[in-house]
C-alpha cells in the first residue's frame, strides 16, 4: 500500500514550514535565522520554482531560473518521516538546497558540473565578513587600469563576445568586456575567498549590462539595443550594487556556523562514487528536464567572461559532462539501463514522427536521459540505507505530439532498482515552468521515492 507520510508537503503556509524546521535543528536560534531568511519569501508563488526568492538573501545574489525554493527544500526535510542529518544533491545548481541546510544546521553534499555554478554555490556558503569585501572591492576599483590584453578576444572564445562582434551583433560594448576582463584579471589576485566572492558577483552583473537578455532556453538581443548599450559605469554601478547586498546578507547571517557543506564540483553520473554507503540519508533535487534546455548555453557569457573556459574544446568538453537531456551535442551510445516499457513504448512513437522532430537525434537522447538518471539513482540505492527518501522535482517533455511521462517511466525503471514510488504530486509551476522556456503546458511532479 502507498503509504502517504509527505503528502502535498509543499503546500504548507510559512508558518508550518517555519514550526517543522524547528523540530529539525532542536535550536530556537536556527529557527530565527530560517524564518528572518525566508521572511522575504513571495508565499503565493509556485514553491518548485524560484519565483518567490528574489529578494532573499544570497538566493537574491544571482538571478537563476531554474532554482526550486528553499521552502521547498525545508518543506521537504521537514515532513520526512525520520529525522535527516545529511542531505544529498547530485544536480546543485545555485545552491538552493545546500544553503537551507546550512540555516538549519544539517550536513550537505551538493554536485554540480557547471564551475561558474559550483562557484556560486561555494560564495553562498563561506563566510566573509562584510568589511574584507568591502576593503578588497575598493582596492580592486581604485586602482583599476585596463589593459590592452583586457580588450582582447581570447583565442576560443565566440567572435559575437564583444564589438565589433559579427554581422555588426555583439553581446558587449568593448568598454563593458575589457573592464570585466581587468576586474577579473585583479580580483585574480586576491584570497581565494574574496576572489571568487567578486567574480561571482560580477557575474551577476554581466547579462544586465550586455546587448542580450536569456530568454527561454537561450539567449535574444534586447530589441533596439544600438540605442541603448551599456558602458563600463552602468557595469562599475550595477557590481557596487551587488557588493552592498552581498554585504548586507553576509552582515545579517554572520552568526550562522559555516556548517558542514560540501561542494563537490563535476558530473554526478560518476562524482557520486566519491560517497560512501549511508553517509547521505537524504537525497533532494531537481535534475535537468528532458526537454532540450543546454544549461553550457545558457549560462555561457558567464562561463567565457569569468575565464572558466579558455578554449572552444573545454566547452565542448563541459558539455559532455553534462546530463544527457540535451540534443546540442551527438552523443557517445552507450547500453540501455533504464528498464521501462512505458519507455520503450515512448521511443518507438518518437522514432516513428522522426521526420517531424526539429532534430533527428530527439529519440536518442530522450533513451540516454533516462540511463543517466538510472545512473544516478544506482548511486543514490548504493549511499542511502533502506527507508530513507529520495524528492525529486521534475518535469515532462513533448515532442511532435508525443508525451514523454518522465513521472511514470521513472517509476517503472527505478521499481526494479529498490526504490518504491511513495508519492507522485504535480507542483503548481508547471504551466509556466522556467525549464519550459515558460511556454508549453506540461507537467511538473514532485516524486516521493522510498530506499526499500
Ligand atoms: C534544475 S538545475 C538545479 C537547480 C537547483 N535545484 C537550485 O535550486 O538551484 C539542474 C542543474 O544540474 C546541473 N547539471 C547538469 N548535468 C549535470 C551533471 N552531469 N552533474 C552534475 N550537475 C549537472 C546543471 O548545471 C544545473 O545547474
Amino acid at each position: 500500500m502507498v503509504r502517504n507520510f509527505m503528502a502535498e508537503f509543499w503546500e504548507s503556509t510559512l508558518a508550518e514550514t517555519v514550526r517543522a524546521s524547528e523540530r529539525l535543528s532542536g535550536d530556537p536560534a536556527r529557527t530565527q535565522d530560517l524564518a528572518a531568511w525566508l521572511g522575504q519569501y513571495a508565499e503565493n508563488a509556485p514553491t518548485s520554482s524560484n519565483q518567490g526568492t528574489a529578494k532573499l538573501p544570497f538566493q537574491r545574489w544571482f538571478h537563476f531560473k531554474e532554482a526550486f525554493s528553499p521552502k521547498f527544500v525545508a518543506d521537504t526535510l521537514g515532513s520526512l518521516p525520520y529525522t535527516p542529518t545529511h542531505c544529498l544533491d547530485p544536480f546543485g545548481g545555485s545552491g538552493t538546497t545546500s544553503l537551507t541546510c546550512r540555516m538549519l544546521g544539517l550536513q550537505s553534499s551538493s554536485v554540480e558540473v557547471n564551475p561558474f555554478l559550483a562557484d556560486l554555490i561555494d560564495a553562498k556558503l563561506t563566510p566573509v565578513s562584510p568589511s574584507t569585501l568591502y576593503a578588497a572591492y575598493e582596492g580592486l576599483i581604485s586602482g583599476l587600469e585596463v589593459t590592452a590584453g583586457d580588450e582582447e578576444l581570447l583565442a576560443g572564445m565566440p567572435p559575437t563576445l564583444v564589438a565589433p562582434g559579427l554581422n555588426g551583433r555583439y553581446v558587449f560594448p568593448a568598454d563593458v568586456y575589457a573592464t570585466t576582463r581587468a576586474l577579473l584579471r585583479r580580483s585574480n589576485s586576491l584570497p581565494s575567498d574574496q576572489a571568487r566572492l567578486i567574480r561571482v558577483l560580477l557575474g551577476s552583473v554581466l547579462v544586465s549590462n550586455s546587448n542580450v537578455v536569456i530568454n527561454g532556453k537561450g539567449r535574444r538581443y534586447r530589441r533596439a539595443w544600438q540605442g541603448k548599450e551599456k558602458s563600463a559605469c552602468d557595469l562599475i554601478a550595477t557590481l557596487d550594487a551587488a557588493v552592498d547586498v552581498a554585504a548586507s546578507d553576509l552582515a545579517r547571517f554572520a552568526g550562522l556556523r559555516k556548517g558542514r557543506q560540501r561542494v563537490i564540483r563535476g558530473d554526478a553520473r560518476t562524482a557520486l562514487a566519491g560517497l560512501s554507503k549511508g553517509e547521505a540519508d537524504v537525497a533532494i533535487f531537481s535534475p535537468p528536464y528532458p526537454n532540450s534546455f543546454d544549461y553550457t548555453d545558457v549560462y555561457n557569457l558567464e562561463l567565457w567572461m569569468l575565464g572558466y573556459l579558455s578554449s572552444s574544446s573545454e566547452n565542448r568538453a563541459l558539455r559532455h559532462r553534462t546530463l544527457r537531456s540535451h540534443v546540442q551535442m551527438k552523443w557517445m551510445t552507450t547500453p540501455r539501463h533504464a528498464a521501462s516499457a512505458l519507455l520503450d513504448e515512448t521511443l518507438n512513437a518518437l522514432r516513428a514522427v522522426r521526420g517531424e522532430l526539429w532534430n533527428r537525434n530527439i529519440p536518442e537522447m530522450v533513451g540516454f536521459y533516462f540511463d543517466d538518471l538510472c545512473k544516478i539513482f544506482g548511486q543514490l540505492a548504493r549511499i542511502l540505507e533502506p527507508g530513507r527518501y529520495v524528492i525529486v522535482a521534475i518535469g515532462d517533455s513533448q515532442y511532435a505530439g508525443v508525451h514523454i511521462d518522465v513521472a511514470s517511466i521513472l517509476t517503472e525503471a527505478l521499481a526494479g532498482m529498490g526504490f518504491r514510488m511513495i508519492e507522485h504530486g504535480a507542483i503548481r509551476s508547471m504551466r509556466n515552468s522556467s525549464q519550459h522556456g515558460g511556454a508549453f503546458a506540461l507537467s511538473e511532479h514532485c516524486l516521493v521515492f522510498e530506499r526499500i
